[in-house]
């Protein structure tokens, strides 16, 4: 078994209690319901990483943006694409400065020919991608490692040393270790299964889409010169639409686009608004052909 070890991030000490975390972050716009309240409180606490999974829209990418900004805390974001590597991820090599340094070398140069071999995989020309960033950071920070699930499994199985150790070793230059702990988040909509490696590596919450009370919050909250009555018109369609059997259900951030979409129009059909709130067309066809939003 993986055992994690376990030290607070800088953040651990700014919230007293769970309550003062979700205050927090509604003070940053977040409304976050308990459960993710809870598990983002004992990963500052226990300074381990934090899974959210969730479908598209739900707020995933959101929670580190507002822990971020509730705390002042530096936010570096790296977005998992395939085919992402050590390279894009971790560091890479300065070629175009390590070639200067050679050319100076060659010309007799200040740099001296001996001392400019042995350098060129120095500190100096070291490029820090967003994960050296994080670990290197000295100021309270937070790693929002961002769909994860579209990287590939090479790239999962080379995060299992930074997120159980928070360390990666780079071979020209050793192992690094955090000195400050960053909090870890990582995103997945669940595109693929992620690795149990990984998954024992974290705590895991699931976000679900928010109740309608929340969502009417959320929306109020986001679009603040919405009359109320577009607010709730906006969150009984969505609800109304999460209800169907539909290729691709809407997010929050949708029904936050609805909303500031019929605001923008004034009054209007909701069939002619769809295209603020459903991406696929057999879903937009569905919804005008069996008028699914009547009487919303
Ligand atoms: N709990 C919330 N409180 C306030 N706003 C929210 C909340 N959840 C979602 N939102 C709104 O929804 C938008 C989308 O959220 P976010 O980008 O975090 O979703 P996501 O789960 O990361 O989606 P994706 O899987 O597509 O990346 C945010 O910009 C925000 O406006
Ligand atoms: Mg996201």
């Amino acid at each position: 078994m993986t055992v994690i070890s376990s030290s607070p991030t800088p953040l651990a000490t700014r919230f007293g209690d769970v309550d003062a975390l979700q205050q927090a972050l509604r003070g940053a716009d977040y409304l976050a319901d308990r459960a993710v309240c809870v598990a983002l409180f004992v990963a500052l606490r226990l300074g381990q990483p934090l899974l959210l999974e969730g479908e598209a829209g739900v707020g995933k990418t959101e929670v580190g943006k507002a822990l971020a900004s509730a705390t002042g805390a530096r936010l570096v974001r790296l977005q998992c694409h395939e085919g992402i590597d050590v390279n894009q991820a971790l560091y890479d090599w300065d070629y175009q400065r390590q070639l200067l340094a050679i050319r100076r070398a060659e010309n007799g140069g200040p740099a001296g020919a001996g001392a400019a071999s042995a350098d060129l995989f120095g500190r100096e020309f070291l490029l820090r991608r967003p994960l050296l960033e994080a670990l290197e950071s000295s100021e309270p920070t937070i790693l929002l490692i961002d769909e994860i699930d579209r990287a590939d499994d090479e790239f999962e199985a080379f995060l299992l040393e930074l997120l159980s150790d928070f360390q990666v070793t780079i071979p020209e230059l050793g192992t690094i270790t955090a000195e400050t702990r960053p909090v870890v988040l990582l995103t997945s909509n669940r595109t693929r299964e992620l690795h149990d490696a990984l998954k024992r590596r974290c705590l895991y919450e699931w976000i679900d889409y928010p109740t309608r009370e929340r969502e009417t919050e959320i929306v109020r909250t986001r679009v603040p010169d919405a009359p109320e009555q577009v607010v709730a018109r906006v969150c009984d369609a969505v609800a109304r639409l999460r209800e169907q059997d539909l290729y691709k259900l809407p997010g929050v951030g949708e029904t936050v686009t609805w909303a500031q979409t019929l605001l923008a129009l004034g009054p209007a059909p909701l069939e002619e608004t769809l295209f603020a709130v459903l991406k696929v067309r057999e879903d937009v066809e569905r919804v005008r052909r069996e008028r699914l939003l009547d009487g919303v």
